[in-house]
């Protein structure tokens, strides 16, 4: 399968900001508040981290554990989905708890169908990247799960309209995006990078990946990467971008996708809103 081509320059192809976790500065990561926010901001993609509870159903949650992002504790591998939906997941970030009518939406877990249908009813097009953490543990479950549920919202194949995939799925594991490769190649994937190994430094990626997604650790280090990677033809997708400083560098170095805490502050800085 070949992945239509995007017309990288810049004019053609404007940066495309990412809300990652949601509106995650605005709303506690993760929940739909984080979303809804993120899509009235104008964000033109989500980025969700997904794993797999004890009964296997995909929830998006960062952590290996539920410890820092709810009142509960444990590994979500270890609760069931009926476990989640007792815990708290937004007075970590503020104080809900005083007001009269608690919004469940900005406390409440969050499964990835639920991340989907509101995408899916967005009214304009929403772009999701997933991010499939620690899939070694569960041999396969996790991508599995995941494009059963792509499959069901008919994401899993190639856009009808012959355009590019609105769904992207990454991971800092190569082999778990081998994966989706495998058995979906009409979903585009993105090898996160936290360090620069020296197997990418010139820009080639893992076999069958076209989007690198380098920490913005990486950019600052070593500006001249993302010519390197565009000229190897991938596109690059930084995290997580939220200091103006880095906003500007990615904007000037033409990175395809920026991913950030604060959808609406870096729209505003790009003078798209
Ligand atoms: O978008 C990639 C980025 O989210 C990877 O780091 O730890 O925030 O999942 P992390
Ligand atoms: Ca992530």
């Amino acid at each position: 399968y070949a992945h239509p081509a995007r017309d990288l320059r810049p004019e053609r192809h404007p940066l495309s900001v990412v809300a990652h976790r949601g509106a995650s500065e605005d709303a506690p990561e993760h929940t739909l508040a984080a979303y809804r926010k993120a899509i009235e901001d104008g964000a033109d993609a989500l980025e969700c981290d997904v794993r797999l509870t004890a009964d296997g159903h995909l929830v998006c949650v960062h952590d290996r554990r539920v410890n820092r992002t709810s009142n509960g504790r444990g590994a979500v591998s270890s609760l069931e989905l009926a476990d989640l939906a007792t815990l708290d997941f937004g007075s970590w970030k503020a104080d809900v708890s005083d007001r009269e009518a608690p919004d469940l939406d900005a406390t409440s877990v969050l499964t990835l169908e639920r991340l989907l249908e509101l995408v899916a009813d967005a009214g304009r097009r929403v772009e999701l990247a997933i991010e499939t953490k620690h899939p070694t543990r569960w041999a396969g479950q996790v991508e599995q799960k995941l494009l059963e549920l792509l499959g069901r919202f008919g994401l899993a194949g190639p856009p009808a309209d012959g355009g590019p995939s609105p769904v992207r799925v990454m991971s800092f594991s190569a082999r778990s995006l081998h994966r989706v490769q495998l058995a979906a190649p009409a979903l585009p994937t993105v090898y996160l990078m936290q360090f620069l190994s020296p197997r990418h430094r010139d820009g080639r990626l893992p076999a069958g990946v076209r989007i690198a997604g380098p920490s913005i650790r990486i950019i600052r280090k070593d500006p001249g990467y993302v010519a390197r990677l565009h000229d190897a033809g991938n596109e690059v997708h930084v995290w997580t971008v939220n200091e103006p400083e880095d906003v500007e560098l990615c904007a000037r170095l033409g990175v395809d996708a920026l991913i950030t805490n604060r959808p609406k502050r870096v729209l505003t800085q790009l003078g798209r809103s």
